[in-house]
């Protein structure tokens, strides 16, 4: 997170004594990124956070790729992910390269007897369905529908879920994800002509401080495992921190459009970037104005990029037979565009209602066997003009 913040108590001068009432010192931690040139974070623990009591099993959860060199495109009936009760084995990687894995996720229930802690890739976590608190070391936010959650790496956290209908969109990035550069000035201030700013980012406003010892199980993914540690204190134990490094929240809902008096190339729709993907918010906006404006998309050749959308609400003007939960993968090397009738479709229309988040990825996207199980394997031939559907 670009900007500065504090929550919590905090010595008046970094590396100094902090004591807690009893006079034993609190445990101070940095927490960075990329060596110690990144965004990073200073935290005061009543324990050390060092206490590892025990290392368990250890197991890998890397995706199980079913096309490895794709050039098909695809619809995934994401929908049909059947929810499960555990947060991390509701989990389905469809989509991933070296850069990235998207995952579809339907978890019931809320992380009760474990902490989970990504250290290969911040995590930001679309809520298209379900209601709740992220908790984290660095403090909790408040979710709801439409929110992306941004996790950088390392956070150990918890999802609290309010009742069982929940369902999750994610790309786990091992780049950094930030908002768009163009959009910041030399200071990280958003500027002008962003389509969001920082009142819209919500940070932590409330941090949990257990002083509780015992054995806390944190869930650790590294290299496409999990390991299971067991620490000797409780890992929210943080009674303040201040610096760059922490988790925000970003609604959907807050992008303003940015909209033209011709069709307007996607990136106006950015709202992340890392160095591999970009991550694109599509929203009810006004169509093109210019008297003859065509508001659907011309056919495109992003010849270098994959592109996924994902489908939340509203009418998708372009797509026939598309759905809320729906993806569509339509790889590098191939153009795609509206499907038949859908140009002439969207002659007159004033507005819509559409509401989609877009990945498009540098590298290209290998298939699951995970999507494979959710995939309309004739969707790639749904442009022909006679084969409609
Ligand atoms: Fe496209």
């Amino acid at each position: 997170m670009p900007f500065y913040h504090s929550l919590g108590k905090i010595p008046p001068k970094r590396h100094t004594q902090f004591r807690k009432p009893d006079g034993e010192l609190y445990s101070e931690q940095l927490f960075g990124t990329i060596g110690f040139d990144g965004m990073y974070s200073n935290s005061y623990h009543v324990h050390r956070p060092t206490q590892v009591k025990e290392i368990k099993k250890q197991y890998s959860v890397a995706p199980k790729i079913a096309k490895a060199n794709n050039i098909q495109s695809y619809r995934f009936r994401g929908f049909q992910v059947s929810p499960e009760n555990d947060y991390l084995e509701s989990r389905k990687a469809v989509l991933t390269n070296s850069d990235c894995t998207i995952i579809l996720a339907a978890p019931k229930k809320s992380q009760e007897d474990y902490f989970y802690k990504n250290t290969d890739a911040d995590e930001l976590i679309f809520i298209h369905r379900g209601t709740g608190t992220l908790r984290t070391h660095l403090g909790n936010i408040d979710f709801k529908y439409g929110d992306y959650l941004l996790v950088p790496r390392g956070i150990i956290y918890k999802m609290q879920f309010n009742d069982e209908d929940n369902r999750l969109f994610i790309v786990e990035s091992r780049r950094p994800i930030y908002t768009p550069k163009r959009y910041r000035n030399w200071f990280g201030q958003l500027l002008e002509h962003s389509p969001f700013c920082e009142r819209d980012l919500r940070k932590p406003e409330t941090i949990e401080t257990h002083d509780e010892k015992g054995d806390f199980l944190i869930k650790v993914k590294k290299q496409d495992e999990i390991i299971e540690m067991v620490y000797a204190t409780h890992p929210f134990d943080v009674v303040g921190y201040d610096g760059y490094n922490y988790p925000y929240a970003f609604s959907i809902h807050d992008f303003e459009p940015i909209t033209g008096r011709i069709h307007q190339p996607p990136p106006v729709h950015q709202t992340f970037e890392t160095d591999a993907f970009v991550v694109c918010s599509f929203v009810p906006r006004k169509y093109d104005y210019h008297p003859l404006s065509i508001p659907a998309p011309y056919n495109h050749s992003n010849i270098d990029s994959d592109e996924v959308l994902y489908y939340v609400d509203g009418d998708f003007m372009s797509r026939n037979d598309i759905d809320a939960g729906h993806i569509s993968l339509h790889p590098a090397g191939i153009p795609h565009g509206p499907h038949p009738g859908a140009t002439e479709r969207s002659i007159g229309k004033t507005d819509t209602d559409e509401l989609a988040v877009m990945v498009d990825t540098f590298k290209p996207l290998q298939v699951t066997e995970e999507a494979m199980k959710i995939a309309d394997e004739s969707y790639y031939q749904s442009w022909l003009e006679d084969n409609n559907h």
